[in-house]
């Protein structure tokens, strides 16, 4: 009889639910993956919630107690709590306990791997200890294993793509269903997609944590969270959706880590007919260009009860089979260009005044620091199906500029005695490739 692989959960919120269904649901399928036969042995949460079928394995609320636990042999951590720095405190020291202890761990903890990675996975690497975080970055899609396995022959140059379910999901409900965006964060908490702290996901810090991992294992250089330039999706209304897709462009919220340069979150514009733009709904999509294979993409569920569970038996396959992800061993950062450094073109949403000459001005700014004009849109209030209106939308898609460029522009035209309030501007992606 092989010796099974003795599970102890910390964590029974959606994620951690998940993980319980999957174990018991499909044991035998399970089985027939690995040697060793994983098996939920003990369940640990602050708030108990007896409606869960637990296959009898023993519940208590004090996660430290797997630590000691010698049923135990490899933690899985899917604690959430509204409050981040708590969460973190205890996977942290749940990580730290299960290193000390010789167990391995799983985690779906960004957070922990992106602010907390470099010490701990070093520490655990010394101990030959195992850590799984498949789960931490595009949820159910295999990105981990395929940068660190698949794509493990490529000198990766860059990997871009949307990592965030609940973003994705607003910006589609807005440009599909024309709903708002509090009406599209709340169906996304509703359907457990969003963080604990929504805020997380529609500032873009959510989708920081996850690219921070994805740099660090394309690139190999130390995890550096606050080296991530990040923007999230709170600046974009319906009116840029629908005035992106009059350009031939649809909105979406994207990671980019290219070597040598900072990675950044932001939103962009994309066209249409690029892979990612159709990526729509929770769905992630990452496309990774390595050196050897060119361009690859990674599409999936994002977000969610199952999806996530998916990522994370599937790191306990791998501590059940011997096989465990490979990190690449730590290595000093290059020099890295900063945003400022970067050259795309840019949508800007300019809310003018309803009066001669404002055009003139805004174009005189953009030929002055050398920026042309590649499309404009203006309706006035009639033809947008107003009475009459104090100001009117100037938008404009610029050829290519230099960010630090186009800030003093924004700054210009900001200036303008017709220009009634803040320019939103999008960035167009420039990563090329096949997307
Ligand atoms: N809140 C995250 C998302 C969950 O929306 O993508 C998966 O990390």
């Amino acid at each position: 009889m092989p010796t099974p692989l003795r599970v102890g959960l910390a964590g029974l919120g959606t994620v951690g639910q998940g993980v319980v269904r999957l174990l018991l649901e499909d044991a035998a399928g399970l089985r027939a993956r690995a040697p060793r036969p994983l098996v939920l042995s003990r369940v640990a949460s602050r708030t108990p919630r007896p409606h869960v079928a637990l296959g009898g394995a023993p519940f208590s609320t004090d996660a430290r107690a797997l630590i000691d636990a010698d049923d135990v042999d490899v933690i899985v951590e899917t604690i959430a709590s509204t409050d981040a720095d708590a969460a973190l405190a205890a996977s942290k020291e749940l990580l730290a306990g299960a290193i000390d202890a010789g167990k391995g761990f799983v985690t779906a903890n960004k957070a922990l791997i992106a602010r907390e990675g470099n010490a701990l996975l070093a520490a655990a690497r010394n101990a030959g200890t195992h850590v799984g975080f498949e789960a931490a970055v595009a949820g159910g899609v295999p990105i981990i294993n395929a940068l660190t396995q698949g794509l493990a022959a490529n000198r990766i140059e860059w990997l871009a793509g949307i990592v965030n379910g609940t973003s994705n999901h607003i910006l589609t409900a807005m440009a599909q269903d024309g709903q708002s965006f509090d009406a599209a964060l709340a169906e996304a908490q509703r359907l457990g997609y969003a963080e604990a702290d929504p805020t997380f996901d529609v500032e873009g810090i959510d989708a920081a944590h996850k690219l921070a991992i994805l740099a660090h294992l394309a690139f190999g250089a130390p995890l550096d969270l606050a080296g991530v330039y990040v923007e999230g999706i709170r600046a974009i209304d319906a009116e840029d959706i629908a005035y992106a897709r009059e350009l031939g462009f649809r909105v979406k919220h994207l990671g980019v880590a290219r070597r040598g340069a900072q990675p950044r979150v932001h939103p962009c514009l994309l066209p249409e007919d690029s892979l990612i733009a159709k990526v729509d709904g929770v769905s992630n999509a990452v496309q990774v260009h390595g050196h050897a294979v060119g361009s690859t993409l990674y599409v999936g569920p994002g977000a969610g009860a199952a999806p996530t569970a998916s990522a994370i038996v599937a790191n306990l396959l791998e501590i059940a089979r011997a096989a465990p992800m490979a990190l690449p061993a730590p290595a000093q950062a290059g020099a890295t260009a900063p945003i400022g450094a970067l050259t795309c073109q840019h949508y800007l949403k300019i809310p003018a005044a309803d009066e001669p000459g404002v055009f003139a001005q805004v174009a005189e700014i953009l030929s002055r620091h050398g920026v042309s004009i590649e499309s404009v849109i203006q309706r006035g209030a009639a033809a947008r199906g107003e009475a009459a209106s104090q100001w009117v939308p100037i938008v404009i898609l610029t050829n290519a500029a230099a960010e630090a460029e186009m800030r003093a522009i924004v700054a210009a035209i900001e200036g303008l005695d017709g220009v009634t309030g803040r320019i939103g501007r999008i960035r167009v992606a420039d990563f090329g490739g096949t997307v």
